[in-house]
């Protein structure tokens, strides 16, 4: 690997323990304006401190993040259909790998839809990404999306999905946590990052979902809704961060997310 995309990756996974906290706000690429992200940096800035790298889309970065911050991203740069389309697939590039590096991205991410009516045209878009991220130096995050169809999320779809992803040449690869998820992540020989999917029913499950998905072998998680649409974000988000990072169990990370909580 070049030395510019070992940095880059070295940027995003904290090189101590090759794990990261990346936090998802690229929702509204196809959402519009979601919950809790009506106003980007109001949501955003406070959680900076506590993220590693921030997945995003160049409008919301241009224009609602401030500069001066020195943190990692991960551009979103797939998109070109909205909630109200029936076919959530059938996605394209929406960005330049010239525009990425002209906003310091770290990396470009980008879904694909294996399985779907656009599977052929994702995968070949993730297939030219590559090409064009290793003309530059940019590592790729492919991203296993499902649309609406969330019962998608089972190991052997994901395991294909993400090992596909990974044969067409992604440096990283984003995917949902099921159930015999170490299947998934030993069939893809590049670092797998889980998604939190819609809100769960309380924030112990999302501590349990990020502790199992590390401990078979998950790499961090790049999650969204389940830290940013918590009542208590920044206490979600530390919590987050100690199962990453310090390898606690979800009970000792919900430990951590009460005594936070209750300092509010
Ligand atoms: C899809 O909308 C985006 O790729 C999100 O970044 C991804 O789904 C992760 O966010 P969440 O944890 O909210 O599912």
């Amino acid at each position: 690997m070049d030395w510019g995309m070992q940095n880059r990756m070295q940027r995003i996974f904290k090189p101590e323990d090759n794990r990261t906290v990346m936090l998802a706000v690229d929702h509204g690429y196809f959402l519009g304006s979601i919950s809790r992200l009506e106003e980007p940096a109001k949501t955003v800035e406070p959680l900076l401190p506590f993220t590693d790298s921030l997945m995003i889309t160049r409008g919301i970065l241009r224009n609602c993040i401030n500069p001066r911050y020195n943190m990692p991203i991960v551009l979103r740069v797939s998109g070109g259909n909205s909630i109200l389309s029936e076919d959530l697939s059938n996605e394209g590039l929406t960005v330049s790998m010239e525009d990425a590096l002209r906003l310091g991205a770290c990396a470009v991410a980008i879904s694909v839809y294996v399985g779907s009516a656009h599977e052929h045209e994702t995968l070949l878009n993730l297939a030219k990404l590559v090409d064009a991220g290793q003309e530059y130096g940019i590592p790729v995050l492919a991203v296993t999306a499902v649309g609406r169809e969330l019962e998608k999320r089972d190991a052997r779809y994901l395991t294909n999905a993400c090992r596909i992803a990974c044969e067409l040449g992604a440096h990283i690869v984003k995917t949902y946590y099921c159930d015999d998820f170490q299947k998934v992540v030993e069939s893809c020989p590049v670092p797998v990052v889980i998604a939190g999917g819609p809100k769960l029913k309380s924030e112990l499950d999302v501590l349990e979902m990020a502790y199992n998905a590390i401990a078979c072998g998950a790499k961090g998680v790049d999650m969204g809704r389940n830290i940013w649409q918590s009542q208590w974000p920044i206490a979600m988000i530390t919590a987050i961060r100690s199962i990453v990072h310090k390898n606690t169990s979800a009970k000792e990370a919900y430990g951590v997310f009460c005594s936070l909580k209750d300092k509010k």
